[in-house]
């Protein structure tokens, strides 16, 4: 995919700037050509000449570098590349880049550009968590700008969370889905994945055994046939997929808000594990044993996610996927709960202790439809999402 495409990388100031050098070569290994645009912090982190070295091709970092102009204006700039990545995406670029400003070269490329724009934000936690950078963040995101990232993790600054600039393999992909032509391309869907925890008190909580394996695989087939995805997961085993936007969950009315905020979707596949109750009376601090009987706990029915955008009034998904995980009478419960619920289709799986499936690698399922039930053979979870996603493809793309 990437063979033979041009990017424009713009190379922002933040210490994650050296990792664009591995993605200048890594993207050139992939047969790409890439043309660097260095911001002024940019140059603080990175040398024009260690990335005119990597990319073997000119540098560009002045907007009024009057040989440019007479080779290339800046607007043919913007719009010679089939791609424009920002790595790293600082808080200063995005908010520069959602208010519509122009006073250096990398903000008016951006500005006067009509191809694709990645971007790969990396910044403190605190500046990534301030609403007025998730402000531009959602602002970016109604403009049709695409983003990796970032990650959770150690941070240069000392601290830990997310903000980490995503790796470079992470960046790769995202851009290989930016420029891909697959049937979902210019598709939205949303997947929730995972198994919700709810507090029983700050240390305690209430759990089930999905490990989030099949909602990954869903999310990474879907954005592999070019959709974005937006992936809402609570505490998973297994990490998410790169190349989606990855929402963080813990509880089921943590998820219920996270599906509420993503943007309207085009489909909804709804694989989460969600915990049907909470606790009402959950402990604000440790739940001590100390002498008085046995905690009793109350419980408060949860929402019901799939069930609230099945019978979404306005701006409802095209096609809302649900499962159904029963132990029994698979297809007469999965068939009931469809029309209980309201969704279009709902994929059907027997989670009995000795079918091996929760938490396993493998899945039988059945697919039900207006059409009526269609057992799939037992195959990996993968190859079930491979499936899956190229059923959704035929009927919403
Ligand atoms: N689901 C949801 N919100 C809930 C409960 C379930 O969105 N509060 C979704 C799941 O993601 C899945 C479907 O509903 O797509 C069915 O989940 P399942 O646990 O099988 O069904 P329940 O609604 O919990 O019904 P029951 O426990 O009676 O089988």
């Amino acid at each position: 995919m990437l063979a033979k495409k041009h990017i424009l990388l713009i190379v922002g100031g933040g210490i994650a700037a050296f990792k664009c050098l591995d993605l200048v070569r890594r993207l050139r290994e992939h047969g790409a050509r890439v043309t660097p645009v260095l911001t002024t912090a940019g140059s603080q982190f990175v040398t024009p000449l260690s990335l005119s070295a990597l990319s073997a091709a000119k540098i560009y970092q002045d907007l009024f570098d009057l040989t440019d102009e007479a080779e290339m204006g800046h607007i043919e700039l913007s719009r010679a590349a089939d791609l424009i990545v920002v790595a790293p995406a600082t808080a200063d670029l995005m908010a520069k880049m959602a208010g519509g400003h122009a006073d250096d070269l990398a903000t008016t490329l951006l500005l006067a550009t009509d191809k694709p724009v990645l971007i790969a934000p990396a910044m403190n936690v605190r500046m990534w968590e301030h609403p007025a950078t998730q402000r531009n963040l959602k602002t970016l995101q109604a403009d049709d700008v695409r983003h990796v990232g970032p990650n959770e993790g150690d941070m240069a600054c000392g601290e830990y969370g997310s903000g980490r600039m995503a790796e470079v393999p992470e960046i790769i992909a995202a851009i290989d889905k930016a420029l891909s032509d697959g049937p979902l391309k210019g598709k939205h869907v949303l997947v929730t994945s995972g198994p919700t925890h709810e507090p029983i008190d700050p240390v305690r909580y209430i759990a089930n055994r999905s490990s989030g394996a099949q909602g990954t695989a869903i999310a990474k087939a879907l954005s592999d046939l070019g959709a974005d995805v937006t992936f809402v997961t609570g505490p998973a085993d297994v990490p998410p997929p790169p190349g989606v936007r990855v929402i963080k969950v813990q509880t089921a009315r943590e998820m219920l808000n996270a599906v509420k905020d993503a943007s309207r979707a085009d489909a909804a596949v709804f694989a989460a594990a969600v915990a049907d109750w909470h606790v009402i009376n959950a402990g604000e601090s440790k739940i001590k044993k100390d002498g008085s009987g046995l905690p009793k706990l109350e419980f408060g029915e949860n929402p019901d996610i799939l069930a609230a955008v099945s019978q979404m009034k306005k701006a409802r998904p095209e096609l809302v996927v649900g499962f159904a995980a029963e132990t029994d009478d698979l297809i007469a419960h999965a068939t009931a709960k469809r029309d209980r619920k309201g969704c279009d289709w709902i994929v059907a799986n027997d989670v009995s202790p000795a079918t091996g499936i929760m938490g396993g690698t493998e899945n039988a399922v059945t697919l039900i439809t207006p059409d009526g039930a269609e057992s799939w053979p037992r195959m990996g979870k993968d190859q079930v999402a491979a499936l899956l996603a190229k059923r959704i493809a035929e009927a919403i793309a």
